[in-house]
């Protein structure tokens, strides 16, 4: 099948395009690189022996996507392509809103032209907001209380509507929990610019010897040790997700377990459905760094810090949906998480080399 993925330099989408690869698909990528190497794509093509195609276009530039969907004919898109880090978007929130929902519409608008209706969404389990119950299901309200989260929440809320107008589309929701790992070669991974906003990258650069001291934020929540708990979820396993949702777009009305879509199931495609992409498992923080100084043989120096504003206490997934409908389940662990990041992080310790070093894709 010819998949075109969107922000497939990226961290995910460069963990998912190598399994797509893998399974005999014929991908292209559209990147403008802003928060990607072409290291990166240099390096998923050794990893899966197989080329693919590569545009470095903003999804935003109606001309380029037109032009590439006419080109490259996608029987199904992948949509990972987004700014995601949540202080900037308070910062920007028109920078948040005119790239992932301004480029959302874009592609999308290209992609009705080009009649191509399988679709792969990278939403978030912030559209839950701060939970009401624990293990958050599919039908846990959303809401959200930041402009990066409002953006998803805006974009689930599109398609939904684009879902309910035209019966032909198929369009899975994906809410990853907490994405962190590595693929087991070390040789891709996650490349924070400056000071890591998330948990595991900052800990693997206290491991390595970039930073000094792990900041935990909280200790006062109310959780079995008093830091935040989440649903850590290996890239890989979230990687072999998304082509399994792919093979769900191609499914029709009527034929699936449970039924199909939440919203507009017609005559051809499967309406518009979430599914939560998480183990199911809360980790806390100490916990995290515990498992992480075992993986790597290093001791990760840690400081009790105040809480961080805007965090919740805990957070984590009913993924009985996705095990349904999907036939997906997380498989690896946090071990595997620990160690796969410490593999990449302890081979790549300034993430990755200049494009001159090593040549792009
Ligand atoms: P990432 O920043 O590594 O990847 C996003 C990619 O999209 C980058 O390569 C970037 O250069 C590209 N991009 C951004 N805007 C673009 C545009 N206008 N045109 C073309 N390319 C553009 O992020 P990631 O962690 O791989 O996340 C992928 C998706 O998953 C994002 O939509 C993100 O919001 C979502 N998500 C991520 C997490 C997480 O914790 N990593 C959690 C939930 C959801
Ligand atoms: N934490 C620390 N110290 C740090 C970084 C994080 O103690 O230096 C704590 C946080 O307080 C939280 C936990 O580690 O308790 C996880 O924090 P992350 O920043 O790694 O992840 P979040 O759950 O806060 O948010 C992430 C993404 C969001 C996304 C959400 C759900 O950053 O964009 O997961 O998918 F919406």
């Amino acid at each position: 099948m010819r998949i075109l993925i969107t922000g497939g330099a990226g961290y995910i989408g460069s963990h998912t395009l190598v399994e797509v690869l893998k399974a005999g698909h014929a991908a292209h990528v559209v990147d403008n690189l802003d928060n990607a190497s072409p290291v990166a794509l240099a390096r998923v093509k050794q990893l899966a022996n197989r080329d693919f195609g590569f545009t470095r276009a903003d999804i935003r530039d109606a001309g380029a996507m037109a032009a590439l969907v006419a080109e490259t004919r996608p029987e199904a898109v992948i949509h990972f392509a987004g700014l995601k880090a949540v202080g900037e978007s308070v910062a920007d929130p028109l920078g948040y809103f005119d790239n992932n929902v301004g480029g959302s519409l874009a592609l999308l608008r290209a992609l009705r032209a080009a009649d191509c209706r399988r679709f792969v969404f990278s939403s978030s389990a912030t559209v839950y907001g701060d939970p009401d119950y624990l293990p958050i299901d599919e039908s846990h309200p959303r809401r959200t209380t930041n402009p990066y989260g409002r953006s998803k929440l805006q974009i689930e809320g599109i398609l939904e509507d684009l879902a309910a107008s035209d019966p032909s589309w198929s369009i899975a929701l994906l809410r990853y929990f907490n994405p962190v790992g590595a693929h087991a070669s070390g040789r891709i991974g996650e490349d924070p610019t400056g000071v890591p906003n998330n948990l595991m990258p900052f800990i693997a650069q206290v491991a390595v010897g970039r930073r000094p001291a792990l900041n935990v934020f909280g200790t006062d929540y109310p959780t079995p040790d008093g830091t935040g708990v989440r649903d850590y979820i290996h890239v890989s396993d979230l990687a072999r997700a998304h082509l399994a949702a792919v093979d769900w777009t191609a499914g029709r009305a009527g034929e699936g377990e449970t039924g199909v879509g939440e919203t507009g199931v017609g005559e051809t495609g499967r309406g518009c459905a979430a599914f939560n992409l998480g183990t199911g498992q809360g980790t806390s923080v100490l916990e995290m760094a515990r498992a992480f100084g075992a993986a790597s043989g290093r001791e990760i120096a840690v400081n009790l810090a105040p809480r961080r504003p805007g965090d919740v206490a805990a957070c984590y997934a009913d993924a009985g949906r996705a095990a349904v409908e999907l036939g997906w389940r997380a498989e690896l662990g946090l071990a595997e998480m620990c160690a796969s990041t410490w593999h990449w992080q302890s081979q790549n310790p300034g993430g990755y080399p200049d494009e001159g070093a090593e040549g792009a894709a």
